[in-house]
């Protein structure tokens, strides 16, 4: 019988790639380069199935043109990249990875919070450029992080996790969420709210909603309007849940004391205006980027190809409802090979 052929688009720490190529043909992208979009359907001719990054864009089109695909295994929580109506009306799965990187990326998203809070990177620059000359009661003053309240945009899974750890810091917790449903898991004492509650009273803000139509510019010139002043706004979730440009002219108008981006909207592109802030703390998406969870996810993508092309449902499947369909795509497939 002939072997599924499996496009791995990008290079993954751990054993991703070798438990694919164990059954079936894969073609590794080892460069670290995010293939092009020509690059990207050139190689996906004849794959059955893709392991892709949140940089690679399946469209309609693209995967229309695709006769022999059949899994589209996202190596991210988030699917904003993949067109998953017209997968769904292409009998093709798409599966990603919940679960196994929420700590980690409520870490980064804290880490963030604090470095903003106590100005860490800003003054990490001030010794390294020799400017330290004596011990200062004004020197780099922040704010405290302790007793304050953060509102958590978006409480699933990960905005649980970060409230777990605001928590332990003596911090309020306030809430929104999409689901009218409490929050299971939340710590006591979090509070559901509006949006424009959580704005207007929160010190700091933490963006863990995903990117969908309704979520896109949720903080938007509004949201910067009511925002209590001076407050403190972190995003590791999607850069286009925030407007970009209304967050620039926040930080300008001094609304916000800072701000701090894993993720923006035209990544890897940030705005110059960023860039040149002092007030900012800027990562490059690596929200999940420890060595334990970055082999993880890609581990569970991988997982979910060897079992929808062994015909059984994954999991972790974005849309279920596609299984049948694609299911007797694999038969018929395996029954012409
Ligand atoms: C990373 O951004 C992810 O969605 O997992």
């Amino acid at each position: 019988m002939n072997k599924f052929k499996v496009l791995v688009t990008s290079k993954h720490p751990g054993n991703a790639a070798r438990s694919l190529a164990e059954r079936f043909e894969v073609d590794l992208n080892s460069d670290n380069a995010v293939l092009g979009p020509g690059e990207l359907a050139a190689r996906l001719r004849g794959c059955d199935a893709v392991l892709t990054l949140l940089e690679d864009r399946m469209t309609a089109g693209l995967m229309a043109s695709l006769p022999h695909l059949k899994v589209v295994a996202n190596c991210a929580v988030g699917y904003d990249n993949v067109d998953v109506q017209a997968a769904t009306r292409l009998g093709i799965l798409v599966t990603n990875t919940p679960g196994v990187l929420d700590e980690t990326t409520a870490d980064l998203a804290f880490a963030l919070l604090l470095a903003c809070a106590r100005r860490v990177v800003e003054a990490d620059r001030f010794v390294r450029e020799g400017r330290w000359r004596s011990f200062t009661p004004d020197l780099l003053l922040g704010v405290d992080v302790h007793g304050k309240t953060l509102g958590i945009v978006g409480m699933g899974r990960i905005g649980k996790a970060m409230a777990r750890r605001a928590h332990g810091f003596g911090m309020s917790i306030l809430y929104t969420r999409r689901s009218a449903a409490p929050a299971d898991g939340a710590p006591p004492g979090a509070r559901a709210v509006s949006l424009e509650k959580l704005l207007a009273v929160s010190d700091f803000v933490s963006v863990h909603c995903p990117l969908d139509s309704q979520t896109r510019h949720l903080i938007g010139r509004r949201g910067f309007s009511i925002i209590k002043e001076g407050s403190i706004l972190v995003n590791t979730a999607r850069g286009a849940v925030v407007d970009q440009a209304a967050l620039i002219e926040a930080l300008d108008r001094g609304r916000l004391r800072g701000a701090g981006l894993d993720v923006f909207e035209a990544e890897p592109a940030v705005p110059p205006q960023l860039i040149a802030s002092g007030r900012v703390v800027l990562t490059p998406h690596i929200g999940s980027a420890s060595i334990e969870t970055r082999s993880a996810m890609a581990q569970l993508a991988a997982d979910s190809i060897l079992s929808a092309l062994s015909g059984r449902m994954p999991a972790n499947a974005v849309n279920p409802e596609v299984w049948e369909t694609m299911a007797a795509r694999l038969r018929s497939g395996a029954a012409q090979a």
